[in-house]
């Protein structure tokens, strides 16, 4: 692993931006990738991830802005002459060359001629020393797509692009890869930007994801802080699901905001807020479903002081091993999604059935309600 911290494998993009014509495909654009990290660029179809991995490769462009790698501008260098490599969706292996060849094929493009030892340390890094003499053709998807990452990482480029590597692969091989090129990243050491839109791959991988909307990074972070602190409704929509109920702000100061939705109150840190939180402005409440705990209304007296609260009528649970999942329609909010952990299952919690929904105010953010309460929904479906 490489202890160094020099920062020759940043990547900087500074004002980047794309247009075809009219259409802007990504915005100017300012974002740092430190060197050595494994960082995501998240969003869904069409959003503009593809076009700025371009612009980083030298495929593509820049319409305004620029590109350095470390203290390099590399904005007008053609492709070949930048210290990366792309590892594409449909990896295109030379079908008629077998494993080995492949691997040293940009070795011997450069005119190397002893490549046994290097070639054999990648096919070891990615775990295919015994399919050297193999053709393509004779490995599976996954493996296929190993050897593309040790075609490319020979060259020693300072960072790795890589768009949709896993796309082609079926569920399960998607995990088994996802964690082997962690674990290669994690032993090779140098700058990934990663391009995918699924977001539970991203929070997967890497150690921070950049989420783009529309040609737009909407926010950039660790999973976990993406997660637990969305600051737009495509955000916490796009990235797992979220609870968001229309509320109004209350008056008073302090370190909780006291919000109304219908005849509730509820509480949110004021930390957790990115709305304007003026008296009598709007709000979205936001809470992920599995802070949500649920019991009978006939059991209400149990639900502990403190707690946001809000009463609702079941109307669909399905039951999915580890846990429960209900929809809960409330005055307050309809489609209500809880989760609940199958530890002791209350039989009488079955559509129907009066409930009471109640979680920690420390569990609960909020959002500016003049974006759209439904962005991303649909996305991430
Ligand atoms: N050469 C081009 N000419 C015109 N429009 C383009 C061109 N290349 C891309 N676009 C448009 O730019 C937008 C962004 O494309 P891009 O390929 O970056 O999306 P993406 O986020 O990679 O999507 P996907 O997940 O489907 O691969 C899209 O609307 C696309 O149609
Ligand atoms: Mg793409």
């Amino acid at each position: 692993m490489k202890t160094t911290t020099d920062s020759s494998g940043d990547v900087r993009l500074s004002g980047i931006s794309k247009t075809y014509g009219s259409f802007t495909a990504v915005h100017p654009l300012d974002l740092t990738v430190p060197e050595g990290s494994f960082f995501a660029l998240l969003g869904a179809s069409g959003c503009g991830k593809t076009t700025t991995l371009r612009m980083i490769a030298g495929l593509e462009e820049p319409t305004t802005g620029t590109v350095s790698l470390g203290e390099q501008d590399v904005t007008a260098l053609p492709p070949y002459k930048r210290p990366v490599n792309t590892v594409f969706q449909s990896y295109a292996l030379f079908p008629h060359l077998d494993i080995f060849e492949n691997v040293a094929f940009g070795l011997r493009r450069r005119g190397i001629k002893s490549v046994k030892k290097q070639v054999e340390e990648m096919l070891e890094l990615v775990q295919l020393g015994e399919q050297a003499r193999k053709k393509p053709h004779q490995l599976s998807g996954g493996q296929q797509q190993r050897v593309a990452v040790a075609r490319a990482l020979i060259n020693h480029p300072k960072v790795l692009l890589l768009d949709e590597p896993l796309g082609a692969l079926d569920l399960k091989l998607r995990r088994q890869m996802q964690l082997e090129l962690k674990r290669i990243q994690t032993e090779v050491g140098i700058t990934f930007v990663h391009v995918t839109h699924d977001q539970e791959e991203a929070m997967t991988m890497a150690d921070t994801v950049a989420v783009m909307n529309a040609g737009r990074v909407e926010q950039l972070g660790s999973p976990a802080d993406l997660y637990e602190n969305p600051r737009t409704t495509f955000v916490a929509n796009f990235l797992g699901t979220s609870n968001l109920i229309e509320a109004e702000t209350g008056s008073g100061g302090g370190d909780e905001i006291a919000v109304r939705a219908g005849d509730c109150t509820l509480l949110l840190p004021r930390a957790r807020c990115s709305a304007p939180a003026t008296a009598g402005g709007k709000v979205l409440v936001g809470v992920r479903p599995e802070k949500i705990s649920l019991v009978h209304a006939d059991d209400a007296g149990s639900v502990p002081a403190g707690r946001n609260r809000i009463t609702g009528t079941i109307a669909d649970s399905s039951f999915i091993g580890v846990s429960t999942q209900y929809v809960v329609d409330s005055p307050v909010c309809p489609r209500l999604e809880v989760y609940a952990q199958n530890i002791e299952r209350d039989a009488r919690l079955v559509p129907g059935a009066e409930v009471v929904l109640h979680w920690s105010p420390a569990h609960t953010f909020g959002l500016d309600a003049a974006q759209d309460i439904g962005a991303g929904v649909e996305e991430a479906a």
